[in-house]
């Protein structure tokens, strides 16, 4: 009876999770992807820009992150990555809505994080 329970627990409990991740996700890899992100980004190497992971150390526990890196999405600009890029800048992505980038941003600060290799 108890093995019984705890197993249709055990489906409720995995459909549940399986549930939350996805709304996390939202599609961001897509919505990136579309967007031409993957052509200077990867979630682990240099490409044009700073892999994902690295920006995920970044700005670990930098509660204003999202805000900072949404406006950044669609604006663009150079300075925080010079050491890595010599000093080329992310291009302004005026189409990208907030919402869109916010989607985005929490996505790549979800990604583990790695300190960039020396
Ligand atoms: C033409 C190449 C290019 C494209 C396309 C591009 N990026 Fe970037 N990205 C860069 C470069 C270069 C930097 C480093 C900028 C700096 O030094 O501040 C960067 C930095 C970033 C950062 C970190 C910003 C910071 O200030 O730490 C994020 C987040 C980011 N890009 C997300 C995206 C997303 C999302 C897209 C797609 C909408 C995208 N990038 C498209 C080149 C690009």
């Amino acid at each position: 009876m108890f093995r019984k329970r705890s197993r249709i627990f055990g489906a409720a409990f995995a459909c549940l999770v399986f549930t939350v991740s996805d709304a996390q996700a939202d599609g961001a890899p897509e919505l990136m992807q579309g967007a031409g992100c993957m052509a200077c980004h990867s979630v682990d190497k240099k490409l044009v820009g700073p892999a994902f992971s690295w920006i995920a150390y970044r700005y670990k526990g930098d509660k204003s992150a999202v805000p900072k890196l949404t406006k950044k999405i669609q604006a663009g600009g150079a300075g925080n990555w010079n050491a890595l890029t010599g000093g080329v800048p992310m291009p302004p992505h005026p189409q990208i809505s907030v919402e869109q980038a916010t989607i985005m941003v929490k996505w790549i600060l979800s990604q583990k994080p790695v300190p960039v290799p020396k």
